[in-house]
């Protein structure tokens, strides 16, 4: 287990965090202050993003810097350029998506098109910016927010799924690549995580006993545990045990039969 210490001299000095202002990310910079590391913290959310900063600032005394923008837009990399020029950003968390919840035919291409650029465009373009620097000094840690519903498909949310598989397979395979440069990289695959975004999904949870909600807390200190051990990790013992026998041990239609029917149970209309 990293320690305080070692977290940050591996790691630090800067964090950068994307999706910030709430869930899984206000969490992540929560988690990462208090291991002594200043953040830059990524959000379109302006006000949130700055209670976040001050929240962070007031409990862990490290330094913050905030960046509002769109990731869905090419330019945000510019206004994260701008307040990352000159600092060493030793930990990247690519943790902001977009997904809205509903059957493949229902959805507009528009939001179809957004997803890819918030989940796929700008977690590339991160890491192409950072990974580079981070190889070069010999040392940092990235990781890409996937999730279970990666491992196989998934009604009701097939577009974001099959984005959550190009994080898993990227961070697997640059795992892979910049071990030897001294850079931990995770793909990490929460299942169901009580979060603003979660909630504003309205899912009727009361409908299946088959997913487990996790919180926020516990489901980020197994990502920040599991970086440099592993190059993917299940957020949740019961999550780790219902994805093997989904994936290792039912034949793959039956799988995909009972994540949709799961799905259907959390979202359909009746
Ligand atoms: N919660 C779960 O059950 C669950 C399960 C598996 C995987 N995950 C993954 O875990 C990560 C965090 O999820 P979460 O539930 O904590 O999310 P969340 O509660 O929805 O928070 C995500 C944050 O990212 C921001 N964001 C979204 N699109 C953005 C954009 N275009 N530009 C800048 N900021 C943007 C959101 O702002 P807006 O609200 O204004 O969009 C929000 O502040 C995501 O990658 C998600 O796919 C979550």
């Amino acid at each position: 287990m990293s320690t305080p210490h070692n977290f940050k001299s591996k790691y630090g000095p800067w964090a950068l965090v994307t999706g910030a202002a709430r869930g899984m990310g206000a969490e992540f910079a929560r988690q990462i202050a208090a291991k002594g590391l200043d953040v830059v913290l990524v959000d379109i959310l302006a006000e949130e993003l700055s209670q976040v900063a001050e929240e962070v600032r007031k409990n862990s005394g490290v330094e913050t810097k905030t960046v509002v923008t769109d990731l869905s837009t090419p330019g945000f990399i510019e206004m994260v350029r701008k307040q990352t020029d000159g600092l060493e950003i030793g930990l990247l968390v690519s943790n902001a998506a977009f997904g809205p919840v509903c059957l493949f035919i229902e959805s507009k291409l528009e939001d179809k098109l957004k997803t890819v650029a918030v989940n796929i465009h700008a977690p590339l373009t991160l890491v192409h910016e950072f990974a580079g620097k981070m190889a070069a000094r010999k040392r940092g840690g990235i990781i890409l927010l996937s999730s279970a519903s990666a491992l196989q498909g998934s009604s009701y949310v097939a577009n974001y799924a099959a984005t959550k598989a190009y994080n898993l397979i990227l961070a697997e395979s640059l795992w892979g690549e910049l071990r030897e440069h001294g850079v931990d990289v995770l793909g990490f695959m929460p299942g169901t995580t009580r979060t603003p975004g979660f909630l504003l999904s309205k899912p009727h949870t009361e409908r299946t006993r088959l997913i487990t909600t996790m919180e926020a807390a516990p489901t980020v200190t197994e990502a920040l545990a599991a970086l440099g051990r592993r190059p993917s990790h299940i957020a949740g013992r019961r999550n780790r045990l219902t994805m093997f026998m989904s994936v290792k041990l039912m034949p793959r239609k039956t799988a995909i039969k009972l994540t949709g029917k799961t799905m259907r149970d959390l979202y359909g209309t009746g």
